[in-house]
């Protein structure tokens, strides 16, 4: 059987994190996936920057919408970021040119997620983006797999990895919110724009991502309630922790007798409960469904290698011809959120 082909556009934290990877495990990836998984070809801004992994072995792309349409790409991984500009540009053109794609991009999902799904179906490619909600937690598959015999009714929880990091170091250190900021810059966390994790939006997109695949409703980011966690100060985390209680940035999305609900905003939770015992980068994802009841996926929600590791994932289902639609159903079946809400009694 041919390899699968890798081009991999963005080497920062998430990209090299892939490419140590697949240069650390070819052995293990060519079994499990029946044939080898290998990078063609790589692309990012300085190809002067050392990125503490060996890229010699691939051809370099200044351009990542020639890496796009190159002949020896299977399968374009955009692990740039931002949700115009290049990185819509690139998964427009890699799927135009018939590869498939895989994404860690959820701003690119919760502003395109529709169009770019419809696009993909029209030229019969998928897009894969594990690695955009909650990090290294297996979310979607749970949600587009293994519950996918359920009516959803409720998806919540913890998913940034950043504002998670910031509140329980505030409070376990007693440090003012500046200080902890760095640390979670220099763990890999942030986005490119730092207002994206601590303004509630990152963690909005991931929500409205969730909501969509468990609703079957197109993605609705202008339909979530956001607030973030920029005015929480330490005082308001110390009252918290003297009557039993974290602060924490907690998403819900349901179908209420008043339509699909999405909101994401700093909440009380009791300080000994899962959630309020939930630690630094860690996520914690709640499903609820009809049949199963409850399921609670807990994890890494940023970071290189539980990125890479779900951005591998995909790959993964990739190589052996696993193809499910974008969102776990055609998108041209998914409703529009407000009609979902009138459909509601
Ligand atoms: P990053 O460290 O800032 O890396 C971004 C990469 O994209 C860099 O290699 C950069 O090149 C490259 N790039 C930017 N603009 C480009 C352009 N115009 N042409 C070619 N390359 C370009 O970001 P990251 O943390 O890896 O995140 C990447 C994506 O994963 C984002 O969508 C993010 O939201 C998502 N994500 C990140 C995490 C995480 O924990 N970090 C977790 C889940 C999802 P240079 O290196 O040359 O500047
Ligand atoms: N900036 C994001 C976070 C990265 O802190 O959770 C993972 O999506």
């Amino acid at each position: 059987t041919s390899p699968l082909r890798l081009g991999i556009a963005g080497l920062g934290t998430v990209g090299a994190g892939v490419v140590r990877i697949v240069q650390e495990h070819p052995e293990l990836l060519a079994a499990r996936a029946g044939r080898a998984v290998e990078i063609t070809a790589v692309s990012a801004r300085d190809r002067t920057r050392d990125r503490g992994v060996d890229l010699s072995a691939y051809a370099w792309e200044d351009d990542a919408a020639t890496l796009a349409v190159r002949d020896d790409v299977d399968v374009v991984l955009e692990l740039m970021g931002g949700h115009d500009g290049i990185a819509k540009s690139v998964v427009e053109i890699a799927l135009d040119h018939g590869k498939d794609v895989v994404t860690a991009n959820k701003a690119l999902l919760a502003h395109h997620g529709q169009a770019l799904a419809e696009r993909a179906e029209a030229q019969g490619r998928v897009i894969r983006f594990e690695a955009a909600v909650a990090g290294g937690i297996p979310v979607i598959k749970a949600l587009t797999e293994s519950l996918a015999g359920n009516e959803m009714t409720r998806v919540m929880g913890v998913m940034n990895g950043t504002c998670n990091y910031i509140l329980t170091r505030m409070q376990s250190a007693g440090l003012p919110y500046d200080a902890v900021f760095q640390e979670a810059a220099d763990l890999g966390y942030l986005e490119a724009d730092p207002q994206l994790d601590v303004g509630g939006i990152d963690a909005g997109h991931k929500l409205a991502l969730l909501a969509a695949i468990a609703f079957g409703t197109r993605v609705d980011f202008s339909g979530v309630e956001l607030e973030g966690i920029g005015a929480i100060t330490i005082e308001d985390i110390t009252h918290a922790a003297d009557m039993g209680f974290r602060i924490k940035l907690l998403g819900v999305a349901q179908m209420t007798g008043r339509g699909l609900e999405q909101r994401m905003s700093p909440c009380l939770v009791p300080a000994s409960s899962p959630l309020g015992q939930l630690e630094g980068g860690t996520n914690m994802v709640v499903l609820e469904g009809d049949a199963i009841g409850q399921v609670v996926l807990r994890g890494p929600g940023a970071g290189a290698g539980p990125t890479a590791s779900a951005v591998m994932g995909d790959v993964m289902d990739l190589a052996r011809g696993l193809r499910l639609p974008v969102f776990g159903q055609p998108a041209t079946g998914l409703r529009a959120a407000r009609a979902a809400q009138a459909a509601v009694p």
